[in-house]
């Protein structure tokens, strides 16, 4: 069913061509329906209709790639089990049919969705085509995703998936109809990086994670493996690393959970980017390999006032010492057993805060430095080494900027080529993506500043003097090395180019969001990730800027809070972004009140749309002097009068102030569970159970199900 015409080119070309030119003002309007991050461009003929999907919908794939088959099989049990009930419920009229159908009788309904895929074996990796268009016609006849690739076919997949509610007086899925949206992404790498040294995380908490990642169309899982802490990877080669460098038995990943979670990966388009942090940052592999590992066991911070002087960034001493030839031999197994169980071209090599004071610590490195070596021409030594068997297994190899930019050792660009190798930056701002692309390499931006994701939680190291001052104020970040805390709104706000000229702008790949977890384990993770890494994510996808050039994060607080709303309901614990009051009464939690614009364009689009379409309250900007409460009350009672309407708007709760009351019925969910429907947001032990439920369904057959 692939479809591989002239058409199909000359679509893509219309859409480069629609892309490229400015947006009139009105894309930039609200609609009732959100879809994070926002589509490049997406419409919604007016009046606004939905139909209904019906009970046997499913998604019609072409055969052959077993990975979009299974993300269809997924989205259509989805589509039928998410029942999401949205905070604020959209003005619609349900096609043909309408209150009046009874069970029996139903009118019109979406049976099902075709994926149309032009090269449905393109790769996953690096740079893929991850466009698509999505049409769904205005009486809900079709519903079409077209894309080149079966990665763009997913991603129209998922927007599918946020077009859709559960209507409770309709007792059924309701589908946005007469929508079109032309979508594709700004930057190609949109990722999340993961640290599993410092704290082992189930599998089902990845497979959780890289779910989210994919509902964010984030395509990148960093997963750094190692640490100092520990070495959680059983590799075939050197069995000794996991056994006598993780955290212990049950805290390992084996050679099959590498499998299942790189599978689980791809069947969401997304890749997964292994890193082995080498030479620092191995304190762990001294358990097996002791006499490869300098500074190990020792005190990483041997005289207080000397911080020069430390063995380590934090606690945790250990380099490998690269003047041990045993060291290469380890390397080598090392690289050959993780390129095997990793498919993606990329191998992330780490690199980062090479600490003086622990090489300088070793004996075999005091004779070479008595010799006239050099602490970075030791580095050169390594990464000489260890990057040609990177590049043999026919990967880009990624290094931490350190390796370039530490101001102490670092190594020189014959050792790194440009074509073989990407840096990630996470200092000084955009300070450093500049040095980097100037020096001629592609970024990956991670600035600590904006995208570090454990900032703000104080330090973790005890018998700190800070705390015996009450007047201390612990370095004004409250103990953080990186403080303060990193919100939602300086993640969107940053721009990963800023400051580049178009040239330079051109080697910036992406970015990625980074979760360390000295301070963080599964119990808190989804709070501490979510919706955070969502504000990167629509960052990097379609910008963070309206089509006027203005910063859209005010416009967006209404939707995060929608998206975080799903998130929680698709059983992640999404961290609130504000109360549900504000919610509910649109602009009066803003800081300043919206002004009526010419171009209708605002924080929070156009005030005209107040009047028209009562529930649609995103739209309802204010014109000044306290018009903002009036409104509320028109638009209310214009929910009111449209609760009466013939044609049989869908709203199971317009009755009620708050959402949630009056669809307080309980229904029975597929598989037989009773799911009280009243409670807006699901309690815990509802997430936990769907959760449970859903990764054993994952497990079972890489299928969403319940
Ligand atoms: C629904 O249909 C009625 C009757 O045609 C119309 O008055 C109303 O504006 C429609 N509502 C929406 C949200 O389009
Ligand atoms: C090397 O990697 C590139 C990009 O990941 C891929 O297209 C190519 O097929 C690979 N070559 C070999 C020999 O595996
Ligand atoms: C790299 O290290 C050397 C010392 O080996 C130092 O002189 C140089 O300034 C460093 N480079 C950068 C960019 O800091
Ligand atoms: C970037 O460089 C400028 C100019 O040298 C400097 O003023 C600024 O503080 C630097 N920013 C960061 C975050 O280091
Ligand atoms: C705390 O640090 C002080 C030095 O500042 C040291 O004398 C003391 O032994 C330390 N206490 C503990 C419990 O490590």
């Amino acid at each position: 069913m692939a479809t591989k015409n002239g058409g199909f080119v000359a679509l893509l070309l219309l859409l480069s061509f629609l892309l490229s030119s400015p947006l009139p003002a009105r894309c930039d309007a609200p609609l009732p329906v959100n879809v994070w991050p926002k589509p490049t461009s997406m419409s919604w003929a007016e009046p606004h209709m939905a139909v209904r999907v019906s009970s046997s919908f499913h998604v019609v794939a072409p055969s052959g790639n077993a990975h979009l088959l299974s993300a269809a099989r997924r989205y259509a049990a989805l589509l039928l089990a998410e029942r999401y009930r949205p905070l604020v419920t959209p003005a619609v009229n349900v096609t043909a049919g309408g209150a009046g159908a009874g069970a029996a009788g139903r009118g019109a309904e979406l049976g099902y969705l075709t994926l149309a895929v032009s090269d449905l074996h393109a790769p996953l990796q690096h740079g893929v085509d991850e466009s698509y268009a999505l049409e769904i016609l205005p009486a809900g006849a079709a519903a079409t995703v077209t894309a080149a690739t079966a990665w763009g076919a997913m991603r129209g997949l998922e927007t599918f998936s946020q077009l859709a509610w559960w209507c409770g007086r309709e007792r059924a899925v309701l589908v946005a109809a007469g929508v079109r949206v032309e979508d594709r992404p700004l930057y190609p790498h949109r990722g999340l990086m993961l640290d599993t040294g410092r704290t082992y995380f189930p599998v089902a908490d990845i497979l959780r994670t890289i779910d989210a990642m994919a509902a964010n169309k984030m395509n990148v899982f960093h997963w750094h493996i190692t640490d100092s802490q520990s070495f959680p990877l059983e590799l075939p080669s050197e069995p000794a690393l996991a056994e006598k460098g993780s955290y212990g038995d049950g805290m390992r990943y084996t050679v099959d959970d590498v499998k299942l979670i790189v599978d689980f990966a791809m069947n969401r388009g997304v890749r997964v980017v292994p890193e082995i942090d080498t030479p620092g940052h191995t304190a762990s592999w001294a358990g097996a390999y002791p006499e490869l590992v300098s500074c190990a066991g020792e005190f990483w911070l041997p005289d207080a006032s000397d911080w020069p002087s430390r063995l380590a960034a934090e606690p945790g001493a250990g380099q490998l010492n690269p003047l041990e030839p045993k060291t290469y031999q380890v390397m080598s197994n090392v690289i050959n057993d993780v390129t095997s169980l990793f498919p993606d071209g990329f191998y992330h090599a780490g690199g980062d805060e090479v600490t003086p004071g622990c090489w300088n610590a070793d004996p075999s490195i005091q004779r070479y430095l008595a010799r006239g070596g050099t602490l970075s021409r030791l580095l050169e030594k390594f990464v000489g080494a260890a990057h040609p068997l990177i590049v043999s297994r026919n990967r880009t190899a990624v290094y931490w900027e350190d390796v370039l930019l530490d101001q102490a050792v670092n190594v020189t660009a014959s050792a790194i080529p440009p074509e073989t190798t990407i840096l990630q930056t996470w200092n000084n701002g955009g300070n450093n993506t500049r040095l980097i692309v100037r020096a001629g390499y592609r970024a990956i931006v991670s600035s600590a500043s904006f995208y570090y994701l454990d900032c703000g939680h104080g330090d973790f190291a005890g018998n700190d003097s800070a705390y015996d001052d009450p007047r201390s104020d612990y370095g004004t970040s409250g103990g953080s090395w990186c403080g303060p805390y990193k919100t939602w709104q300086r993640v969107y706000d940053y721009d990963v180019a800023g400051g580049l000229t178009a040239e330079e702008a051109r080697l910036v790949v992406g970015g990625e969001v980074a979760m360390w977890t000295e301070q963080v384990d599964a119990a808190v993770l989804d709070g501490r990730v979510w919706p955070r890494a969502s504000a990167m994510a629509e960052a990097l996808w379609s910008g963070n800027r309206d089509a006027t050039g203005r910063k859209r994060y005010a416009e967006a607080t209404d939707r995060l809070t929608d998206w975080r709303h799903r998130t929680v309901g698709r059983g992640v614990r999404a961290e609130p972004i504000q109360p549900l009051w504000c919610r509910n009464r649109p602009g009066m939690c803003n800081l300043v009140r919206q002004r009526r614009s010419a171009t209708g364009v605002g924080d929070s689009g156009g005030a005209a749309e107040a009047e028209d379409g009562g529930g649609r309250s995103t739209g309802l900007g204010d014109s000044g002097g306290g018009a903002a409460r009036r409104r509320w009350k028109t638009a209310a009672a214009a929910r009111r009068a449209s609760e009466t309407a013939a044609a049989g708007p869908c709203d199971g709760r317009r009755r009620q102030r708050w959402p949630g009351g009056s669809c307080s019925k309980t229904t029975t969910a597929p598989g037989g569970r009773r799911i009280g429907q009243g409670q807006h947001t699901p309690t815990m032990a509802m997430v936990n159970e769907v959760v449970t439920m859903r990764l054993a369904a994952m497990d079972a057959g890489g299928t969403m199900g319940v």
